[in-house]
């Protein structure tokens, strides 16, 4: 059983962000799985999604969350949104860690990530709706991810650090 603070949520709900944040908070580095899959790959997650597309991307993501399990030592690790829908990955979170579901609404996420281009499966007419479908599709997987969910809403960057410092300390 290893013991990092993972953060999960859907794409907008402030994962990276706090994820850095709460690395110099707790000292401890801080590892995203896009990224790195990006440096794996020498390419965007969106090059990834147009060239290869989204079914070699989750491949990719399982296989770089099972190398994760295989490191040692205490690290944030900061999750793509959708890494948590696949059962198999759920598995593998569940002895990594403490996972932390940054739950947003659907029109936070809207607001926040309002002419995004680097997010492949909100390039449409109607993102607000993809959002909240997406949204509903994914919430069980969330949920029963997570050790500890966090409305963002409730919350400042800042006391949103601490709480999590104070919920893996
Ligand atoms: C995705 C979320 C993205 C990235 C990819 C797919 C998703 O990560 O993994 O675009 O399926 O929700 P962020 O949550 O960091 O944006």
């Amino acid at each position: 059983m290893n013991n990092h603070v993972i953060l999960e949520g859907f794409m907008g709900s402030g994962k990276t962000t706090i994820g850095i944040r709460l690395s110099y908070k707790m000292c401890i580095s801080v590892i995203d799985t896009d990224k790195a899959i990006e440096k794996e790959q020498k390419c965007t997650i969106r090059e990834i999604f147009d060239t290869k597309g989204e079914e070699a991307f989750r491949l990719m993501e399982t296989e770089c969350l099972r190398k994760m399990s295989e490191e040692r030592g205490r690290r944030i690790i900061t999750l793509g949104g959708g890494t948590p829908v696949c059962s198999e990955n759920r598995e593998v979170l569940k002895g990594l860690g403490k996972v932390i579901y940054l739950k947003a609404k659907p029109e936070t996420i809207y607001e926040r990530l309002r002419g995004d281009t680097t997010r492949p499966l909100l390039q449409c007419a109607d993102p607000l709706l993809k959002i909240r479908e997406l949204m509903g599709a994914r919430e069980d997987a969330y949920m029963e991810a997570a050790d500890y969910v966090l409305n963002v809403e409730d919350y400042t960057p800042e006391s949103l650090v601490d709480k999590i410092a104070e919920l893996c300390k």
